[in-house]
């Protein structure tokens, strides 16, 4: 597998929880994006050898910089996990969620309930970076949990061993709504050494660009503005403000088909759903549409609505 060249201006997949599976990250990578990383895997879940659970981990054939996120608290557990994925052929990196707000992991003292003792995360990362045979150990962080401490935090990272960070600006208790805080990831990013990426709200190419000129950071990171926008990569990796979107169709159809791959004819409609509301959101009668694929259950009568709908 690759080494992730920092030179340059990178473009990674957010990880986000029901998106970003394999087929997403297979029709992200067609458009260029540099590095995926899969949705937050639950360390007890990985330990209990959860089926679903491996399933969730599989790489895309076209992934070369494939980083898998774990989320848990307990040491001996995530050395566990670590070993696990040690096992597991394909993945480049292991990286640990310290951004998670949601209530249920963040009672089990994970996700960005580690902001709240920097001490206790820092063991963690130094212990995926003992254990782990993968290439990188990297941690994806908000900038605080109540207050914003973006410094602190990222020094800790560093100073526990990590390759790189990933910084959404915003605190645990900004939850996705908050307005973004790309000063305290710019700040952030000057006192370490070790590459960052800032997250949050890129949403365009302009705004991509905005951003990595003012934090400087060596990459960017895009979750929601990549869904039902893939091609949000092309444009950055091509410096090409304008797309031809008339091959939408046919993006919309393989990704169909990658899900019905990856979950099974049902199933994969279903999933499916989501994503199609998003790829229909700038054409006309997109009301309607969604509202009608969201009683189909059947792959050809699917196939034929996106085929009438996308022009
Ligand atoms: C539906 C959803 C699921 C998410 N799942 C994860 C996850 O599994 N791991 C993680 O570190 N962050 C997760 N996030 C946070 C995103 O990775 C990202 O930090 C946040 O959405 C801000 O970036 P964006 O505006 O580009 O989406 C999730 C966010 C959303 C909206």
């Amino acid at each position: 597998m690759p080494n992730i060249n920092f030179s340059q201006s990178l473009v990674a997949l957010a990880p986000l929880a029901g998106f970003t599976d394999l087929p997403f990250r297979y029709i992200c990578k067609k458009f260029g994006v540099d590095i995926t990383f899969s949705e937050m895997i639950s360390v007890n879940a990985l330990i209990r050898d959860s089926k679903k659970t491996f399933h969730m981990l599989k790489r895309a054939s076209n992934e070369d910089i494939y980083i898998v996120q774990i989320a848990g608290s307990d040491i001996n557990n995530i050395i566990e996990a670590v070993k696990i994925l040690n096992d597991i052929e394909g993945i480049s990196g292991i990286d640990l969620n310290c951004g998670c707000p949601v209530p249920k992991v963040v009672a089990q003292d994970a996700g960005s309930s580690l902001l709240k003792d920097l001490p206790h995360m820092a063991k963690i990362i130094e212990a995926i970076k003992k254990h782990s045979a993968k290439r990188y150990t990297s941690v994806k962080t908000r900038i605080g949990f109540s207050e914003k401490t973006p410094e602190i935090i990222a020094k800790k990272i560093e100073e526990a061993g990590a390759d790189f960070i990933s910084i959404h600006g915003r605190t645990r208790s900004g939850g996705y709504k908050a307005e973004i805080d790309y000063d305290a990831i710019k700040r952030a990013k000057e006192c370490v050494k070790i590459p960052v990426f800032a997250n949050g709200d890129i949403t365009t190419y302009e705004k991509a660009l905005e951003i990595r000129n003012f934090t400087k950071c060596e990459g960017l990171m895009i979750g929601r503005g990549a869904v039902g926008n893939p091609w949000i990569f092309y444009q950055l990796k091509h410096n090409q403000k304008n797309v031809d979107k008339s091959f939408i169709k046919l993006i919309v159809l393989e990704h169909l088909q990658l899900m019905i791959e990856f979950y099974g004819d049902k199933m994969g409609v279903i999933l499916f759903r989501k994503h199609l509301h998003a790829y229909s959101k700038s054409f006309p009668q997109a009301a309607m549409f969604r509202h009608k694929v969201n009683t189909i259950l059947d792959t050809n009568e699917i196939q034929k609505e996106i085929e009438r709908f996308f022009i």
